[in-house]
């Protein structure tokens, strides 16, 4: 077994350090065997596609090589023995793809547009920086000759981006997903409502636009500086916002989950229905506080009824299998001291508020099973007992993630000690403020999803991994691109890549060399790990 291992390994690195210079690719594929000679896109070039699965990403190949060169190329369903080439191979995974790059002919081979969508991830990464922008080459758009095979290792692969706490406006939202599918990762995890803001529009409930989603003002600096700016803040995405976003990440092959927080992190709601809280007669407020709030809704008929008005009109926005119902930190103060709530655990058979917890998830998670969805929620919706049906998104630390693999669970590990990317990335006193901790590109590039403790059927419940962008202190995208670039590329790989592959100075070299795509698209990425 160990002698296997050691023949991976070095596989792995010696094709790594071939992906060096010319194959600066993120993430590493899983084959890549360079060659002599390069294509060259020139007037003339055609594209051929054997399918109309095909065809966007044909054409989006098409215009981008028109836009930095002036070439048209034209598309055209059949065969063809060169210029570029999509052929379909329906024995490859939905995900997978092949590449075989040679002087006369580029041949993509795919089973799903998905797969040609990651074969033209790869192109692009070999062709000039140039590709990525808009202003004509000054030099031959030139792909190396190579010959790559490469799937996936992991189907879940995601960033979550916290609009609560910051409103980003729709075209932010489409350029962090733009960035995301140029590196294969699958799933926008869109983290729309907090105690300080909600931010999708419900027909049903109005007062969630109009109250929930506006901050009388917010705090400055560290939230224990206790400072305000005394300036209201607000923004919700409509309906019309929510189904384009969707749209437009579903042509870059992203699927989108959106998260409902409950019963915690949900003040923002109780501005608006204090009868969903503790009290119906408390004037609660949008938060304005960092931190994590006591006001949490309570577990009433009357709760249930709107959240399952708001998850059917949630659910109607976004077609892909999960819905994230958040789960995580639910002070229990109010319940405990609540009559109603002592009384709601005796008539259930409960032992304490954390089964009353459990008691709120499962109703949820049969409320969105029997609607054909999946119940995703972070990882105390393990404490009091796990809902049936429930996904597992392992956040403090990994040790959720692996008691709910081993409950037979699906999990997706988002440990905050590596894939946290609020986090630092370096010295405090040289870095923008951020929430604390010490996650350098290299400890992020550093995680392993298959943990020890897992045994081989227990690890295949990993189904995937997640770097979260919380916003408390990001402010707007540039900040958000700094925190979350290069370290959304270590992830990348991880999620993507064997494991056999893993390599941090390979990686580390392959990302100082695809800088320049970066600048040609003005990404505000962090440099801090150049000097680490
Ligand atoms: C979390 O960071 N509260 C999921």
């Amino acid at each position: 077994m160990k002698r296997i291992l050691l023949a991976f390994l070095i596989a792995g690195f010696s094709f790594s350090a071939m992906a060096q210079n010319a194959y600066n690719l993120i993430p590493v594929p899983k084959q890549l065997t360079p060659a002599e000679g390069s294509f060259t896109i020139k007037k003339g070039t055609g594209i051929s596609i054997g399918d109309e699965a095909f065809r966007s990403v044909a054409d989006m190949l098409a215009t981008q090589c028109q836009t930095v060169s002036g070439i048209v190329l034209p598309v055209k369903i059949g065969k063809a023995s060169s210029g570029i080439v999509f052929v379909m191979n329906s024995t490859l995974g939905d995900e997978a793809y092949a590449l075989n790059v040679t002087s006369k002919k580029i041949e993509v081979q795919a089973k799903t547009g998905k797969g040609a969508f990651y074969a033209l991830q790869t192109l692009m990464q070999l062709m000039p920086s140039q590709i990525y922008g808009k202003d004509l080459l000054t030099t031959a758009l030139t792909i190396p000759n190579c010959n790559i095979a490469d799937e996936p290792r992991f189907s879940y692969r995601g960033l979550m981006l916290d609009v609560g706490r910051h409103y980003y406006p729709v075209d932010h939202i489409k350029r962090f997903i733009d960035l995301m599918a140029m590196y294969k990762m699958n799933i926008f995890h869109w983290h729309l409502t907090e105690d300080q803001g909600w931010r999708i529009e419900i027909k049903k409930y109005p007062l969630l636009t109009k109250i929930s989603s506006i901050r009388k003002e917010s705090t400055v600096g560290r939230y224990s500086d206790k400072k305000f700016d005394g300036k209201p803040y607000g923004g919700f995405y409509t309906q019309e916002e929510v189904k384009d976003i969707v749209a437009y990440a579903g042509k870059k092959f992203i699927t989108v989950i959106p998260e409902i927080e409950m019963p915690g992190h949900s003040q923002a709601v109780l501005a608006a229905y204090p009868q969903l809280g503790a009290n119906a007669d408390r004037i609660y407020q949008v938060g304005t506080k960092w931190g994590v709030s006591e006001d949490v809704l309570f577990p009433r008929e009357e709760t249930f009824t709107f959240l399952e008005n708001v998850l059917t009109e949630v659910m109607a926005l976004f077609p892909g299998p999960y819905i994230h119902i958040g789960g995580d930190e639910c002070p229990k103060a109010q319940w405990k001291e609540s009559r109603f709530c002592q009384d709601l655990i005796k008539k259930e058979g409960l032992k304490d508020e954390h089964e009353l917890q459990s008691y709120f998830i499962r109703r949820i998670d049969k409320f969105i099973t029997s609607k054909g969805r999946k119940l995703l929620g972070w990882d105390e919706i393990l404490e009091g007992g796990l809902s049936p049906n429930a996904t597992v998104m392992s956040w403090r630390g990994t040790a959720g993630g692996v008691e709910a693999a081993k409950q037979g669970h699906d999990v997706v590990m988002s440990p905050n000690s590596f894939l946290y990317f609020d986090y630092y990335q370096a010295d405090p006193k040289t870095e923008p403020i951020a929430i604390g901790g010490n996650l350098t590109l290299a400890k992020t590039y550093s995680f392993e999803p298959y943990l020890p403790e897992l045994n081989a059927q227990e690890a295949k419940h990993v189904i995937g991994i997640q770097g979260n962008v919380w916003t408390e202190y990001i402010k707007d995208l540039p900040y958000a691109e700094y925190m979350t670039y290069p370290r959304a590329l270590a992830l990348a790989e991880i999620a993507w890549s064997p494991m056999a592959s893993k390599n941090y100075s390979d990686f580390k070299k392959r990302v100082t060399g695809h800088l320049p795509v970066l600048d040609v698209l003005k990404v505000n990425y962090a440099k801090a790990f150049l000097k680490q």
